[in-house]
């Protein structure tokens, strides 16, 4: 008996309520929540007639041993490294890997530069949902790819798309741009909705794993409810990445969310272009391109990004609040940790910050999640102050914790490698376990401070002697 019933589901998370509601208490989205009517499933369990005890039952799992001979997955070289280092050394073959990213932030563009260079090795499948051949065709012209060996198509119908891959001469690679246009046809609800997301996308991996097709999805991240988020996605999937930037800033990061087959923290550096999207080698120097020395506000943290090193530029900026509550914003880094931070600097370091309102930028668009970023955000909080500058040539790195004591962070020598690789001279930087303390020279020749607690680092900024070779 087919039943008309309808749900009502987050498009954001893919929440399932009895009625509608304006916000979504799973992931807190305000009108994500749309009805969708209810796919008559067979049950499962049991309930239908006909289903006998001993083939409910089915047959039974076999189980192997945890040690066995294990097949490493064949990956195919994007040939951008960028690309490759994120996936983790290459795309595996039957993987679902989603791409995620604000509409317009690049992915269109990112995916037709890869499967034309993927192209040259395997036979590569792009097919398009919301553009049309000529669209793609303009792009590939601008992009300098129009030669290479991508079959396209304009499709959005999931049955269609599969007659087409689903055989044994069929592509290697297909990417599916983008999943919110595709639908099925058993479904009543509309494409972009989170049931016809969902359908579509199991659809596709499961061909694709049979087939040992590496699937790429793309996946818009929506702000309201109309279509359903890439979130509702990520468990399906094998690998997911997002693309991320600011609008208006060229910088392009794909980071990893997700990996089955690789590291999660990796990061791809981009420059978008009007050749499009061209790989950073060395995201350092880029990130430092436009900043000023001798500034107020302004210092350089030496991070560490997945397997690399990267210095990028915190700016912070103190100023009288004209209303009764300070304002905090913050953008690239979290809002929570400033707040703790600024509770730390008040209570642990002297720092007179109540009233004045503090605004915190990471340069060049980039989003930094490591607590080693403390100290550099302290430094430029405290000379946003002051009014002093942070002194030249100076890079800072270092976790702050509650009563106020800096903590030494994982891999220092990577990190002053890099700074002295960029031509700084000076760190400042935690206490290292096990060491005796005093100023010493780390990697590449750079003179180490060390502050133990951030009481002292107003005074290590103001380049007081003792506390540049301070002892415990
Ligand atoms: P697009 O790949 O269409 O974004 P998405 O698929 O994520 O929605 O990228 C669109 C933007 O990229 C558009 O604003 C123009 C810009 N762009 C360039 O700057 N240079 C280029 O070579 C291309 C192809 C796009
Ligand atoms: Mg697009």
């Amino acid at each position: 008996m087919a039943r008309s019933a309808s749900r009502f589901i987050c498009q954001s998370c893919g929440a399932v309520y009895p009625r509608w509601q304006g916000r979504c208490e799973a992931c807190d989205e305000w009108n994500s929540i749309s009805e969708e009517a209810v796919e008559s499933a067979p049950p499962i369990g049991g309930k239908a007639k006909g289903t006998s005890a001993a083939a409910r039952r089915g047959k039974a799992v076999e189980f192997v041993a945890l040690d066995g001979v294990n097949q490493r997955a064949p990956r195919l070289k994007t040939g951008m490294a960028e690309v490759d280092r994120v996936l983790g050394g290459g795309l595996v073959d039957g993987s679902a890997v989603l791409i995620g990213g604000d509409p317009g932030i690049g992915k269109s563009t990112l995916l037709l530069q890869v499967t034309a260079a993927l192209s040259r090795q395997a036979r590569v499948a792009y097919v398009s949902g919301e553009e049309a051949i000529d669209q793609v065709r303009m792009r590939a012209d601008r992009l300098g790819v129009k030669d290479a060996a991508v079959e396209l198509a304009a499709a959005t119908s999931v049955p269609d798309i599969l007659a087409a891959i689903d055989r044994p001469d069929g592509p290697k690679v297909v990417v599916i741009d983008s999943i919110q246009t595709m639908y099925v046809d058993l479904l009543d609800s509309a494409p972009g909705t989170v049931s016809q997301v969902r359908a579509a996308a199991q659809e596709l991996i499961r061909v694709a794993k049979r087939r040992g097709v590496a699937m790429l999805l793309v996946g818009h991240v929506t702000k309201e409810g109309a279509i359903a988020g890439p979130r509702v996605l990520e468990h399906m999937v094998d690998t997911v990445l997002y693309f991320e930037g600011e609008r208006g800033h060229p910088f392009r990061i794909l980071r990893g969310v997700k990996n089955r087959f690789g590291p999660t923290d990796e990061i791809g550096v981009f420059d978008m272009t009007e050749q499009g999207l061209q790989e950073v080698k060395n995201p350092s120097a880029l990130f430092l391109a436009d900043r000023q020395e001798d500034v107020a506000g302004a210092a350089v943290f030496a991070g560490i990004e997945g397997s690399r090193p990267m210095l990028v530029e915190i700016q912070a900026l103190v100023a009288p609040s004209a209303y009764g509550t300070p304002r905090r914003a913050v953008v690239g880094w979290d809002s929570n940790r400033l707040a703790m931070l600024l509770a730390v600097l008040e209570s642990r370091a002297g720092l007179d910050l109540a009233g004045r309102d503090v605004y915190l930028n990471v340069a060049g668009g980039l989003r930094i999640s490591e607590p080693a970023a403390d100290l550099a955000v302290a430094a430029a909080i405290a000379s946003a102050l002051t009014g002093e500058p942070v002194p030249g040539e100076t890079v800072v790195f270092g976790e702050i914790g509650l009563s106020g004591e800096v903590r030494t962070v994982g891999r220092s020598d990577a990190r002053l490698k890099e700074a002295a690789k960029l031509g700084f001279k000076r760190a400042i930087a935690p206490r290292r376990a096990g060491e005796k303390g005093g100023g010493r020279t780390g990697g590449g020749g750079v003179r180490v401070s060390e502050v133990a607690d951030v009481g002292r680092l107003a005074a290590v900024l103001a380049g007081d002697g003792p506390a540049l070779s301070r002892t415990a």
